[in-house]
């Protein structure tokens, strides 16, 4: 089974001599839409959800960021389904060869709503007057001790009653839990076609790259940063996504 979005991702389908550090460069952005569908579980119907969250938090005259935008599937779906007045879309990436095939996919859509396209770090990025931020699967490539700053200012930048989207995989706190989830995750993996040595060059490329924490470690620090109310509203194994209102 394959995706029917995008070309065909086969960049760990070789044997290779030395697996790198995984990054998002033109090869990934490339089969970018095929690699995340086949690799993170329940990604399709997470994003799905988006219109139904945006149609009850984005507020009129406010912004909605999509930070680590990639192609901009969020932002997409935010678009399709905003109803206020004078909303505007941040969407924000520091790789090059994404930000470009985003401006490429929203050149190419019909919806009237602005959406500035951003290539620089998050961590660089203004949050101002925001009712809407998403990080869908991209805290996890910011080095732990700096995640707290960067919800630190989505909060301070967020309007009340605003939310924060985070979208992440995680790890357990205990080995039975680990492998149990691991287990499936690979068993998704396998069922979307990818062979054993794919999988475990992609592991090897991803290992020091993305940096998976417990719930309870990103409820805590969600807490810390001054949200008050968190809670996981989506999970697909070892793949969870929480709400985190101002
Ligand atoms: C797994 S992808 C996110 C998927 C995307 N949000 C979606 O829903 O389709 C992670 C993205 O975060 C971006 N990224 C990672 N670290 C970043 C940083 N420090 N600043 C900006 N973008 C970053 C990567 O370039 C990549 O496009």
């Amino acid at each position: 089974m394959t995706s029917n979005t995008g070309k065909p991702d086969v960049i760990y389908s070789q044997t290779l001599e030395k697996v790198t550090d995984f990054v998002f460069d033109d090869k990934v952005a490339d089969v970018f839409r095929d690699m995340i569908g086949r690799s993170v579980p329940g990604y399709g119907s997470l994003v799905s959800m988006i219109p139904v969250l945006a149609r009850e938090y984005v507020q009129p005259a406010s912004h909605c960021y999509d930070l680590g935008c990639s192609l901009g599937a969020v932002t997409l779906a935010l678009r399709h389904s905003i109803l206020g007045d004078d909303v505007k879309i941040v969407a924000v990436d520091n790789s090059s060869a994404m930000v470009s095939k985003c401006q490429d996919y929203i050149n190419n859509d019909a919806s009237d709503i602005p959406v500035e396209i951003i290539c620089d770090d998050i961590r660089n990025i203004e949050i101002i007057k925001a009712s809407f931020v998403a990080l869908n699967f991209t805290l996890q490539f910011i080095t732990p001790d700096e995640r707290l700053t960067i919800l630190k200012r989505i909060f301070d930048g967020m309007n009340n009653n605003g939310v924060l989207l985070l979208s992440e995989k995680i790890c357990f706190d205990n080995e039975r839990d680990q492998q149990w989830m691991t287990d499936l995750h690979v068993a998704f993996k396998k069922a979307n076609g990818y062979s054993d040595m794919e999988i475990s060059q992609k592991r090897s490329a991803l290992e020091n790259v993305l940096i998976p924490e417990t719930l309870d470690v990103h409820k805590k620090r969600l807490h810390e940063a001054g949200f008050e109310k968190v809670i996981v509203w989506y999970q697909c194994f070892n793949f969870i996504s929480l709400l985190a209102i101002k």
